[in-house]
């Protein structure tokens, strides 16, 4: 069966002000009942797939962590708790040194899949090719020109449903992305993989061997706590910071893409989070203690005070105990440029 290794880390700077340091996006409840995480790990609950996960995250979220996922009755393989954050090659190289034998599923924390049939069925076309050593990567339709994520050049095909990857472009500039969504036969990155532990490893060995040396290091001198297990800090924080992308899937040689169409989402900011919630018949998403008159179009949510709004329209009205944030819709990626007017004021 397949060990999930789930992910998370990252600092939740662009969902601001409810997503902090402390409370990342994949904390929260952005729509529905549960969290981000429990959805991601309610998603793997499918014992015929699935062996008990492997989460990896910062250190500090370890209690939260192990509170909601008990709550949703998923009991983790492991918790690796990171010192540092090194970014997701090193991270997905700590799961991948503690089940070298495993075939392993990599996920965020923070994603929506729509269709679990897709998702599974795409999973089970990957699983031959990771079984053969490949690291597969799954690939979404783009619908825009995002520089967020990474994009995928479709090459020849592998098997039924599975292409190798002719290039693998991370995060491009603007110009590049239009001209990949122009182009066509590009993919973007669901940042979901599937490979045999062992193949990704040597891959990091080949073109990362540094990270490779410096992981391995911090596993075996690993303190371990009943399932917890804690990297060494000074070893884990001589690895290189960079993501799996830029580490190891431009560089690699057998890397495979399954495109899917599984109502995939990164739910990176306030925009997203309006056009997946729950519109009232004008457009406006209202949760928390909202009172919406005669709006249209907007995402107006309070996890304090009463929000009371009249007639507006388009506008992104987020409310905690100590913020308000008032913004546009479609400006939502701007949210970090708040964050750093507001750095040096107490
Ligand atoms: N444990 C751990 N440690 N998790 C981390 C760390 C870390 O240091 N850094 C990031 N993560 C987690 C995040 O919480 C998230 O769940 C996942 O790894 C991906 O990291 P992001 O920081 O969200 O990556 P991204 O969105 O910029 O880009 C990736 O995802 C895109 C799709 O959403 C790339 O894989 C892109 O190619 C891809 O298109
Ligand atoms: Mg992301």
């Amino acid at each position: 069966s397949i060990t999930p290794v789930i992910l998370s880390g990252g600092a939740g700077t662009r969902l601001w002000p409810l997503s902090t340091l402390a409370q990342p996006k994949q904390m929260l409840t952005l729509s529905g009942e549960l969290t981000m995480l429990q959805t991601t790990a309610a998603r793997l609950a499918d014992a015929a797939r699935f062996a008990a996960p492997i989460i990896v995250a910062t250190g500090a979220q370890a209690d939260a962590i192990e509170a909601q996922l008990a709550r949703i009755g998923c009991t983790p393989a492991a918790l690796i708790l990171e010192p540092v954050a090194r970014n997701t090659a090193p991270a997905i190289a700590l799961a991948a040194m503690a089940a070298p034998d495993a075939l392993l599923l990599v996920l965020p924390s923070d994603h929506a899949i729509g269709d679990l049939g897709a998702f599974r069925e795409a999973i089970d076309r990957a699983a031959p090719l990771a079984e053969q050593g490949w690291l597969v990567t799954f690939g979404i339709a783009p619908e825009r020109p995002e520089t967020g994520f990474g994009y995928i050049m479709l090459g020849d095909p592998l098997a039924e449903g599975v292409h190798k990857v002719a290039r693998f472009v991370e995060k491009p500039p603007l110009a590049e992305a239009q001209r990949m969504l122009r182009e066509r036969g590009y993919s973007w990155n669901a940042g979901i993989f599937l490979f045999r532990a062992r193949a990704y490893l040597d891959a990091m060995g080949l073109h990362a061997p540094a990270m490779r040396t410096s992981v391995a290091a911090a596993i075996a001198a690993a303190r371990r706590d009943g399932a917890r297990v804690l990297p060494d800090p000074e070893r884990f924080a001589a690895a290189p910071a960079e993501s799996i992308d830029y580490a190891v899937l431009e560089k690699a040689e057998r890397v495979a893409v399954v495109p899917v169409a599984m109502g995939w989402s990164d739910i990176g900011s306030w925009d997203a989070v309006h056009s997946l919630g729950a519109a009232d018949d004008r457009g406006t998403v209202a949760t928390g203690d909202v009172i919406a008159l005669d709006t249209a179009n907007c995402l107006i949510r309070s996890d304090g005070p009463t929000i009371a709004a009249l007639g507006v329209s388009d506008l992104i009205v987020v409310a905690t105990g100590d913020h308000v944030l008032v913004l546009p819709r479609g400006r939502s990626q701007e949210v970090k440029r708040l964050l750093d007017a507001m750095k040096g004021r107490t």
